[in-house]
């Protein structure tokens, strides 16, 4: 078991990171617990898998809990499930003493500490996320939010978890698509800023996705570490600091646009792919060694993620085509004034923001990568 502090004025917590911890839940959160309730909020999918463990870890510690049930999926981040989750969670008749806990992967989490945001003006809340990516990343930081028609998490609140638990267990669960897609997350971090991690993931991928409990828990543990220590430096993304966690995200953000956000493309898939592209482009624009773009795209590969964009998207997909991609990445929140901003890379570990690069340059790209 490790534990990483997330050190912010007042708001500060700990993300505890090892084996059996739903188990122990109760025992782990009861001394933070402003009263003896608790409210579960989880998915159709976790529930069935961890619901009755963590209600019974809760209730051996003395403390009482409910549980609130949504549909597993992106859908449940709509305005109309988050008004249901409201109604659902105040038909319960909270206190503002009472606690959310958030089980589930990222989409229990935005929602719920959105709702622990906005509930009776504000309630805690605990995450115990259940997918890789949730684990390294979404419970991590606290933003919470859901979509709008406009677009994804539009709307929202910066709000901090008391503790987040994660349990390297629950990933046994999960489907490989999806542990994949949170690992695509994890490397991300070697690639920021610690190339001494990202030959660590080189080195042992393949045992952190096969289950390795102890390898696990360092993958996690180093990538909220990193996380947590740029949120401690930029916890409401007003420099370019936090933003570093976009790395991959213009690119994937357009791949995710054009696959229609759904189950063809998952988020951490176009993570992957988009990540590869920006060491592509930091590497044709002379920023980057070009080994060390054929290194990211080498191991993103190797592990099983998809990088090739004719690999990319399902049956349903229009053929990709480079003008309608940097629409898209106009369109993406994350873009200033229509101008867009480009996490690149001066070689692996060296990431940085950009908002000039040469649209030529960018078209040429992804013409190339889209006849790779
Ligand atoms: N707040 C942030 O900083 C932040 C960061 C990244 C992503 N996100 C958000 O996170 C969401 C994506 O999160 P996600 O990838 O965890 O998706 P998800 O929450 O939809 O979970 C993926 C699927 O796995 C199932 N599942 C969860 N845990 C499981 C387990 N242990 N065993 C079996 N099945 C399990 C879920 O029911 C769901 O069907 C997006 O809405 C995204 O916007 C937020
Ligand atoms: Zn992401």
């Amino acid at each position: 078991m490790s534990t990483v502090a997330v050190s912010l004025a007042g708001r500060s917590y700990d993300i505890v990171i090892g084996p059996a911890l739903i188990d122990r839940a109760g025992e782990l959160s009861a001394g933070l617990l402003r009263s003896p309730r608790v409210i579960v909020v989880t998915d159709e999918t976790v529930a069935p898998l961890y619901g009755a463990r963590v209600y019974h870890s809760f209730k051996n510690a003395g403390i009482t809990a409910t549980l609130a049930v949504l549909p597993a999926g992106e859908s449940s981040k709509s305005f109309a499930s988050f008004g249901e989750l409201l109604n659902a969670l105040l038909d319960q008749r909270p206190d503002r003493k009472t606690t959310l806990v958030a089980l589930g992967g990222g989409v229990v989490g935005d929602l719920t500490g959105f709702a622990a945001a906005t509930l009776l003006r504000g309630v805690d809340f605990l995450q115990i996320p259940t997918t890789l990516l949730a684990q390294v990343d979404s419970s991590v930081g606290g933003k919470t939010g859901i979509n709008m028609r406009h677009g994804k998490n539009l709307i929202g609140a910066f709000y901090q978890p008391r503790l987040v638990l994660a349990d390297t267990d629950v990933l046994d669960t999960l489907p490989r698509r999806e542990l994949l897609a949170g690992y695509a997350e994890v490397a991300k971090y070697g690639l920021i800023d610690d190339p001494g991690f990202w030959a660590w993931c080189e080195q042992n991928g393949d045992a952190v996705l096969a289950g390795d409990a102890t390898k696990r828990t360092y993958a996690i543990e180093q990538s909220c570490r990193a996380k947590a220590r740029i949120v401690a430096a930029d916890e409401r993304e007003t420099t370019d600091l936090r933003a570093l966690l976009n790395l991959g995200h213009t690119f994937g953000h357009a791949l995710e646009a054009e696959t229609g956000f759904g189950p063809d493309l998952l988020h951490g898939e176009a993570v992957g792919a988009g990540m590869a592209l920006a060491f592509d482009l930091s590497a044709q624009l002379g920023l980057c060694p070009p080994e060390d773009a054929v290194r990211v795209r080498k191991h993103l590969a190797a592990v099983g993620l998809p990088v090739r964009l004719r690999g990319i998207g399902g049956d349903n997909r229009r053929a990709w085509d480079a003008a309608r991609l940097i629409e898209h990445m106009r369109g993406d929140k994350k873009a200033e004034a229509g101008r867009l901003t480009f996490v690149l890379a001066r070689g692996i570990g060296k990431a940085f923001v950009t908002r000039q690069v040469d649209e030529t340059a960018l078209h040429g790209l992804l013409d190339r990568a889209i006849a790779a």
